[in-house]
């Protein structure tokens, strides 16, 4: 066991801070307000290799490792959490799977602009009535020719009005449940597929969130990826690596409440001394820390384990779950550190715990993250 990062890892570490720093802070507390979407800041991060991160060279990608993705996302989130899941989902819920399970044509029409930041993806499988309860698809797709239609609503898309492609999960035969569902890729501007009004939210507030609409919206049956009926177990399989990059995002946010209270316990006097000099305070920074630390570790062995090309579901679950519960409580101890200060907009902390709330909820809410390891540690794999 090793705990040391290679020096490549710490230099992609340096890299995501610095640019962190120096172009998304500026302007983070601005698109909070504005909820404008980062456009040029997601280019930038496209042409220093950050949004196909894990992507092999050949397909326009940085041919990183999951440890080096964990650690640029943490960077990146500890600034500005609506960046950060914006270049998770285009890195784990859109580039992987299309990498993983795309044919060449695929690879080369839709892979490779999306790994070189070109273009940007979305993930759509979540439904009104298909939350937690995934395989419940009302999207349903018909063959029509040379192609498919596609009829139904998506709700809570990430990058949804941003996006150029977008990868829909839909059902192709009802008869056969999860088994007859199918991943497609439908690109904007495709007849019949509209979005929705961007959602109006707590927290992230500069990522967009919308619903999608498709009504006899025909795709070619090329954009089937991976075969037909496998698009359920695709959509697992992806959020998996998804949830990783979640707690890594999580981790940013935990940070960046721990790093924040530092700094004010330093400053901030009560009783004749810095408020960092009274145990009630030093208690709750020890708490902080070692929490994160915790978090960290079930991030970063998911990560090993899925560079490794073994089995991450358990161990990607509760990177997630708990990182995630580690980000709201450390933002709730930021603010509790902060006092009144805490509570008003001219300090970070209230906007950290805003973005940390999101974390528990999706990619798979705090409770499906205990049913997939429940299930995984009862059925011993
Ligand atoms: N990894 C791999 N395969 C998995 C899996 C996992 N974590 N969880 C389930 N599966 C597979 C099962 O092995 C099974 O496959 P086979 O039939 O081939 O054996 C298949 O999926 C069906 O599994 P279940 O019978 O267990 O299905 P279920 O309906 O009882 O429960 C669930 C499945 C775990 C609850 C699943 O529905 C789930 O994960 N729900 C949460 C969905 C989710 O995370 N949504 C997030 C939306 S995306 C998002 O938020 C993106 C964004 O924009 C930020």
């Amino acid at each position: 066991m090793n705990f040391e990062f290679t020096e490549e890892q710490s230099m992609i570490q340096q890299m995501a801070k610095d640019f962190a720093e120096s172009e998304i802070a500026p302007t983070a507390v601005e698109r909070d307000q504005s909820c404008e979407f980062p456009t040029d800041i997601i280019k930038k991060m496209g042409e220093l290799g950050l949004m196909g991160m894990m992507v092999s060279p050949d397909y326009g990608g940085a041919g990183m490792d999951t440890i080096s993705y964990v650690l640029a996302m943490t960077e990146i989130s500890k600034v500005d959490a609506s960046v950060g899941v914006i270049m998770s989902v285009n890195n784990s819920l859109v580039t992987w799977g299309l990498e993983t399970y795309g044919s060449e044509f695929i690879k080369q029409k839709y892979l490779v602009p999306l790994a070189k930041g070109e273009k940007l993806g979305a993930f759509c499988l979540s439904e009104p009535e298909a939350g937690s309860d995934a395989t419940n698809q009302h999207t349903y797709a018909v063959k029509d020719g040379d192609g498919w239609l596609i009829n139904g609503i998506k709700n809570w898309i990430t990058n949804g009005t941003s996006a150029d492609y977008y990868i829909v999960i839909a059902q192709t035969d009802r008869e056969k449940a999860h088994k007859g569902i199918t991943a497609f890729i439908v690109e904007k501007g495709t007849p019949g597929f509209e979005h929705g009004k961007k959602e109006d939210k707590l927290g992230i507030r500069s990522s967009d969130t919308c619903s999608l609409t498709f009504t006899n919206c025909k795709v070619p049956s090329e954009n089937i990826i991976w075969e037909e009926g496998k698009g359920f177990n695709f959509a697992m399989n992806t959020l998996n690596g998804g949830r990783i990059g979640i707690a890594s995002q999580a981790l940013g946010v935990a940070l960046a409440s721990f790093e924040a209270s530092v700094k004010y316990a330093k400053q901030r006097k009560s009783f004749g001394t810095e408020i960092s000099n009274h145990q009630a305070i030093q208690f709750k920074l020890a708490d902080m820390a070692t929490k994160y630390e915790a978090a960290k570790a079930l991030t970063l062995r998911a990560a090993a384990l899925k560079d490794a090309h073994v089995s991450y579901v358990k161990e990607s679950a509760m990177a997630k779950l708990y990182a995630s519960k580690v980000a709201v409580e450390n933002a709730l101890e930021a603010i509790q550190i902060h006092g009144g200060y805490g509570y008003v907009r001219e300090y970070l902390v209230e906007r950290y715990l805003r973005d940390a709330k999101i974390t528990e909820i999706y990619e798979g809410t705090s409770e499906i993250q205990k049913v997939v390891i429940a299930r995984s540690l009862l059925s011993g794999k």
